[in-house]
């Protein structure tokens, strides 16, 4: 296996599984992403690997590229969506209803209509308004609604605060306290509501599990609860969040997290009889990605020194919301450059449009080109036309 995703040949900067030469994207036509569907093939293969038997549903809010889901949906993935856009996407991708698990704590009725014509496979419900309005959907449309409960089981871990989701003060998830009532409605409903699974999302870009372990534990007396009397409950969802690397390249490494991640998912539910789901996003495709910019001007202010690039917040948000950290690789390497403390951002008329502040960087120059590391996941899907900047472009690689 590779142990490194970036390498430099001939001084030019190489990318993904077939190295391929970056600096033969970095075109006049703007910002460009691209996508390793190689890369997010192995990345597949080996979370399935490290869970024989599980089913993998693939969360397209990560990157939902019609190519990189054909390309999950060819290794044998299922898609978790959180929308009738996303189901859509999916569908015109390639998945089947059946291929589809949906959460998402704002369903509407149009929504809900749809997945019940369409018979999504299961809708992991977020709020008991929500599973009552799901069970009198149903009972209208004569439909009988395949439902998963995403519990709140409070626990903390380590993360971005805008991106954990399973404590008490998050807005995701049922809390145990309103399991007997949750109960009620499913035995009240069974006509429209048939109880298929627990699920579970602690948060994103989680590297320690500790938290995961707990909340497992939690959970898991629920299930068996819930299990002696429903007996259609046989799916445990434990949701996705796996990290990946951000500050360094070292494939390796993450694999044996991966491999951690995976026992104490493995080893806490090997008792419970059920069959494990998980809704892995980042860790598929966040290294599959890069995007490429191009230095517009270099600032020198009596303060910093400003590089400007054609690509800021308007199409990578994550630094400007989570000060979130990404590599920044020149194309073409100039080891004579001296190294400078600069500023890299973007075009955008806000402060918070910055790729990176004091990041120590070979000196560059108008013209150059930049490659933002690790932005397969939450680039593309989470980018805006704010300020009426085009969209970058995004390119597969097959
Ligand atoms: N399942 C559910 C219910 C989720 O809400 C999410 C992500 C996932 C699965 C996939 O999580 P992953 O394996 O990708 O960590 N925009 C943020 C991440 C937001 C994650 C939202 N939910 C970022 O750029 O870091």
């Amino acid at each position: 296996m590779r142990k490194t995703n970036f390498s430099y040949i001939d001084d030019s900067l190489c990318f993904g599984e077939k190295s391929i030469r970056l600096a033969d994207f970095a075109k006049a036509s703007g910002p460009v992403y691209l996508y390793d569907l190689a890369l997010i093939r192995s990345r597949f293969l080996e979370m399935q690997q490290a869970f024989p038997g599980a089913k993998l549903y693939y969360a397209m809010k990560a990157n939902s590229h019609p190519d990189v889901m054909r390309t999950l949906k060819a290794a044998g993935a299922g898609a978790d969506v959180v929308s009738g856009g996303e189901i859509c996407r999916a569908l015109e991708s390639g998945f089947e209803p059946g291929d589809i698990v949906y959460s998402g704590v704002g369903k509407t009725e149009k929504e809900i209509r749809e997945a019940l014509t369409l018979g999504i496979f299961q809708i992991n419900v977020e709020s008991v308004p929500e599973l009552e309005r799901i069970g009198r959907l149903g009972r209208e449309m004569k439909k009988k609604a395949r439902v998963a409960l995403r519990l709140n089981p409070d626990v903390s871990i380590q993360t971005h605060p805008y991106i954990a989701t399973g404590l008490a003060e998050n807005k995701f998830g049922m809390e145990l306290k309103e399991v007997p009532r949750l109960t009620e409605i499913l035995k009240t409903s069974s006509d429209s509501l048939e109880l298929v699974g627990v699920s579970l999302h602690l948060g994103s870009q989680m590297l320690e599990f500790g938290g995961l372990e707990e909340a497992l534990r939690l959970l898991k007396p629920v299930y068996r609860e819930l299990a002696a009397q429903f007996p259609t409950l046989k799916k445990f969802d434990a949701g996705g969040g796996l990290g990946i690397l951000y500050h360094e390249d070292d494939l390796v490494k993450e694999s044996e997290a991966l491999r951690v991640y995976a026992k104490v998912i493995r080893d806490e539910l090997a008792d419970l009889g059920a069959e494990l789901q998980l809704e892995p996003g980042r860790w598929l495709v966040g290294h599959a990605g890069v995007l490429l910019t191009q230095v517009q001007y270099v600032k020198q202010t009596s303060h910093r020194c400003f590089v400007i690039v054609d690509s800021g917040m308007n199409h990578l948000i994550r630094p400007a919301l989570y000060e979130a950290h990404h590599r920044l690789l020149p194309l073409q390497k100039n080891p004579q450059a001296p190294l400078k403390k600069v500023d890299v951002v973007g075009p955008i008329c806000e402060s918070a449009d910055f790729f990176a502040k004091e990041r120590e960087l070979p000196e560059l120059k108008e013209g150059e080109w930049l490659a933002v590391a690790d932005t397969g996941a939450y680039g593309f899907s989470m980018a805006n036309v704010y300020n009426l900047q085009d969209l970058p472009t995004e390119i597969p690689i097959s």
